[in-house]
């Protein structure tokens, strides 16, 4: 049976002894994290949160407790009292923080016994994702999670004090909401009170902060819950956190600098990282000229070379007919890469399928003017060598080419450069590469919808230069809008806004929406712009994928503490779940269809 502490109350943290705690007596805490039994000497190392100290049960002078201690099971939670003592030398442990000192205990306390536990527990410990995620509870209890998490507390607080400091006002928006609009399918929950209506759960607190602004409010900053439900990849969770904020009375360079400070500061001082500010800035259309993204990562060259000048006059009618369409032929040089066996450039083709580009042609240089292609049979010997030349690409590297419509080549080129640079070690892990993107399209074009769409959303300002733009050349006008990226993540982004309701309405009138919808969908926000509304603008990090970079790892689940998997399920609480008829009867729900299996 369990005991109570009686009248122990820890002292001191486990991964906090070491040889000033000499002689000292202390009452540690925590969980058995594994016991070797001697004979005469019983050892356990204790775990908290903060790292490992040794027991030792002398089995000659403490019979009775050592007896006790040798019922002792991993992950049972103790409590003992005992001396702090130096190890004997030739048990010190160099790698262990408390790996000089050992406490002899002189008084026990089971305080929970627990059963073997179904994942490893500890330090460097390898179990499934699916048990991981089953057993999150266990699964937190591993160095890595605790201290992803311990990573994501200090991030959080640095951004508080930070922001505080900078004059910001921590406000709470709702979480029960009319829709926002940033773009991604909606959460619904619906109303008991008003039969068939609905809440939307906030993509973001957009509107929110917007009104706060409004209200005079002038800097706000909220670590906010966000809900969207879109589908997922390593770095997306249907709710994720962000650290967001906006400010009054600015432009771009206000909030771009402020954020500066930020970043430098949180990275100082919790990696002890020097980023050196201004960060870089690169226009959008750079972006994806050089590097066929609008979040580049720029750890490494490999960049975009077009040949669409070339292309249109080539013997290969694909490759003229996409310039000819419009498209465009471009091609990146995977240094060192000519080596590549024929399965791995097919290989390399397949993934080109996988992110919508229709194949993809390569020249292999090699010595003397020789090459391996694909393009041996459509193009001349000089056609190629041509290509070579405008790629730059020497002896022993692989030319990728693609061509087709311009956003699929720069698409798949993106995707392709990535993939290669990584699978050739191109790319210094432990480098943090900041850049903003800036000048953004204001509208993109919406193949679906027949119309222009917001690239951020409909209330982003556009640049003084190109307002003139706003009911003639739509497709021309820049943003003042900006992204900040870190090493191929697109960390956070945000924009000025419009605060001219006749900007408002004409930005309106360019989405094709009518006063009547536009009323309907944000009328709250154009009733409060008629009462007086500063300039402002802001900004959104994904905290999730701030920490995700910073912590090391690769997906942002092991940032989170309770995540959803790929089909945004829960697998340690089985959410969502079928709920009661009765609670549906409340709601006026009937359900039409069920999933065919619940697991
Ligand atoms: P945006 O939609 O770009 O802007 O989001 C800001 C940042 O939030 C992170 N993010 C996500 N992280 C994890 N999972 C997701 N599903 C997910 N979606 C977005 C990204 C992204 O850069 N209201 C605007 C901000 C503003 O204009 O002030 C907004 O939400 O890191």
């Amino acid at each position: 049976m369990a005991e109570n502490m009686g009248n122990l109350k820890r002292t001191d943290m486990n991964g906090t002894l070491n040889s000033g705690f000499i002689g000292k007596e202390v009452i540690l805490c925590g969980w058995v994290a594994k016991t070797r039994n001697l004979g005469s000497l019983l050892f356990v190392d204790l775990r908290d949160r903060t790292g490992i100290a040794q027991l030792v049960f002398d089995g000659e002078s403490e019979k009775e407790l050592f007896e006790k201690a040798a019922k002792l099971r991993s992950e049972y939670v103790i409590i003992i009292k005992g001396v702090v003592r130096p190890r004997a030398p030739e048990a010190v442990n160099k790698n262990m923080a408390t790996g000089e000192v050992e406490v002899a205990v002189s008084e026990l306390r089971i305080l929970s016994e627990a059963e073997t536990p179904p994942i490893q527990v500890g330090d460097k410990v390898v179990n499934s994702e699916e048990n991981r995620l089953k057993y999150r509870f266990l699964d937190l209890r591993t160095t890595a999670m605790q201290k992803n998490l311990l990573m994501r507390s200090e991030i959080c607080r640095i951004a508080r004090n930070y922001f505080a400091e900078n004059g910001f006002i921590e406000i709470e928006t709702p979480i029960l909401n009319k829709s926002t609009p940033e773009g991604a399918r909606d959460y619904l929950v619906p109303s008991r009170v008003h039969p068939g209506k609905f809440y939307a759960l906030p993509q973001s607190p957009q509107l929110f902060k917007q009104m706060l602004m409004v209200s005079g409010f002038d800097r706000y900053i909220q670590i906010a819950r966000c809900f969207r439900d879109e589908d997922l990849r390593a770095d997306r969770q249907p709710e994720f956190t962000q650290i967001d904020l906006e400010m009054s009375f600015v432009d771009i360079d206000d909030v771009i600098s402020v954020n500066e400070g930020f970043i430098k500061k949180v990275f100082k001082d919790v990696l002890n990282k020097d980023i050196e500010i201004p960060l870089k800035r690169m226009p959008y259309s750079e972006a994806m000229r050089r590097f066929g993204s609008d979040k580049p990562d720029i750890r490494f060259g490999m960049e975009l070379c077009d040949i669409s000048e070339f292309a249109k006059g080539c013997g290969f009618k694909i490759f003229a007919d996409s310039v000819a369409n419009g498209g465009a032929v471009r091609l990146v040089v995977a240094p060192g890469a000519g080596s590549f066996s024929r399965k791995e450039i097919d290989r390399l083709g397949e993934f080109v399928k996988t992110h919508g580009g229709s194949g993809m042609a390569w020249i292999a240089p090699g010595e003397n003017g020789e090459h391996r292609s694909s393009l041996g049979k459509v193009l001349t010997p000089d056609e190629i060598n041509k290509i070579i030349e405008i790629s730059g690409a020497n002896t022993g590297d692989l030319i990728c080419i693609i061509s087709g419509k311009s956003d699929v080549v720069y698409t798949v080129l993106g995707a392709l450069r990535l993939e290669l640079g990584d699978k050739l070690g191109l790319i210094p892990k432990d480098e943090f590469a900041f850049l903003w993107i800036t000048d953004f399209p204001l509208f993109e074009y919406s193949e679906e919808e027949g119309r222009y769409v917001a690239m951020h959303h409909p209330f982003t300002m556009p640049m003084d230069e190109d307002l003139d733009k706003l009911e003639s050349d739509q497709g021309a006008m820049r943003a003042k809008a900006y992204d900040i990226v870190l090493n191929g993540y697109e960390l956070g982004g945000g924009s000025i806004r419009i605060h001219d309701r006749e900007i408002q309405k004409k930005m309106f009138k360019a989405l094709g929406l009518t006063d009547e919808v536009a009323n309907e969908r944000f009328g709250f926000l154009l009733e409060a712009f008629k009462y007086g509304t500063p300039p402002h603008g802001g900004m959104a990090y994904g905290l999730d994928r701030l920490v995700m970079l910073m912590a090391g790892c690769d997906n942002i689940r092991d940032t989170i503490a309770f995540p959803k998997v790929q089909n945004a399920s829960c697998l340690l609480t089985g959410a969502p779940d079928y709920v009661d008829d009765v609670q549906l009867d409340e709601l006026n729900i009937a359900v039409t269809k069920k999933e065919e299996k619940n697991d």
